[in-house]
């Protein structure tokens, strides 16, 4: 029997993997600890999976690490998840750079802790060179609060006569998302058996193929990413064609 990693054909990946990293909390308390040992784990799976696709040549990885509506959580529970954020970031930026990873954040920065985007702006700086991975960090996102603004940027931008309301389209709406210069996910997964998107890309996930697995991130690995991967490669995404349409499509470019 092949390895996962051996049966995935390495012409069809996606390009940009969206997951929403889901259950540290009840991964935790499962071993009768605090909520926050549980985010402390995360951080290795996510170690683990950034090298994953970067192994792998993956172009673009955005991680679900914090949402608006997570700022609601018991003050504690934040206080404890910037304080990883700063010292994961200050870590890891090394690796990120001996791994040609470049990253980036999306989201309201402006909720966030000063140290927190000090240290962030430091790693995206430090990293901006590197043509490697695209390593995007949702925090303090949400698509509802991101499509709210890009509404109110255009609206100014008519107001100003900048915009000719007219000349609006899908694509162009999309520049003015977080996302502008990142291709859409073709694949996103949700850990721990919540089977919902939570305000995530709602935008750019029209066309994603949603994996959803019982894993709990803390526990999540390779192995769960190539089983995702293969998943994806199994599907047949039509874009509201038929299938016959897609098969023609495919002999012709011989992909
Ligand atoms: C995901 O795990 C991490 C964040 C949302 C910050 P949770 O903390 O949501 O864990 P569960 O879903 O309560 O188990
Ligand atoms: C979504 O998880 C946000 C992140 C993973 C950062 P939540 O645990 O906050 O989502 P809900 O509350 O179960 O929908
Ligand atoms: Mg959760």
């Amino acid at each position: 029997m092949q390895s996962l990693k051996a049966q995935i054909d390495t012409k069809r990946l996606p390009n940009h993997i969206a997951i929403i990293m889901d259950g540290n909390g009840r991964w935790a308390k499962e071993k009768g600890q605090d909520r926050l040992y549980g985010h402390f784990q995360g951080v290795e799976s996510v170690r683990n999976i950034v090298e994953g696709c970067a192994e792998l040549g993956i172009g673009y990885l955005t991680l679900y690490a914090f949402s608006t509506e997570n700022w609601g959580r018991p003050r504690q529970e934040v206080a404890g998840l910037m304080e990883l954020l700063v010292q994961t970031i200050r870590k890891e930026t090394e690796t990120l750079n001996k791994n040609n990873i470049k990253l980036h954040v999306i989201g309201d920065l402006e909720m966030m802790p000063a140290d927190a985007v000090n240290e962030l702006n430091e790693s995206i700086a430090m990293t901006g060179k590197n043509t490697g991975l695209n390593l995007v960090m949702a925090l303090s996102y949400s698509s509802r609060w991101e499509l709210a603004q890009a509404a109110k940027r255009i609206a100014e931008e008519v107001k100003a006569g900048k915009t000719d309301p007219g000349s609006i389209t899908p694509d162009s709406f999309a520049q003015y998302l977080c996302t502008a210069t990142f291709p859409d996910p073709e694949l996103m997964i949700r850990t721990s058996g919540e089977y919902r998107i939570s305000n995530f890309l709602l935008y750019q996930l029209a066309y994603a193929e949603l994996y959803f697995t019982e894993v709990r991130w803390p526990d999540f690995r390779k192995e769960n990413l190539y089983a995702a991967i293969l998943d994806y490669q199994s599907r047949e995404r039509r874009f509201g064609k038929t299938s016959e349409q897609i098969g023609q499509e495919i002999n012709l470019t011989g992909n």
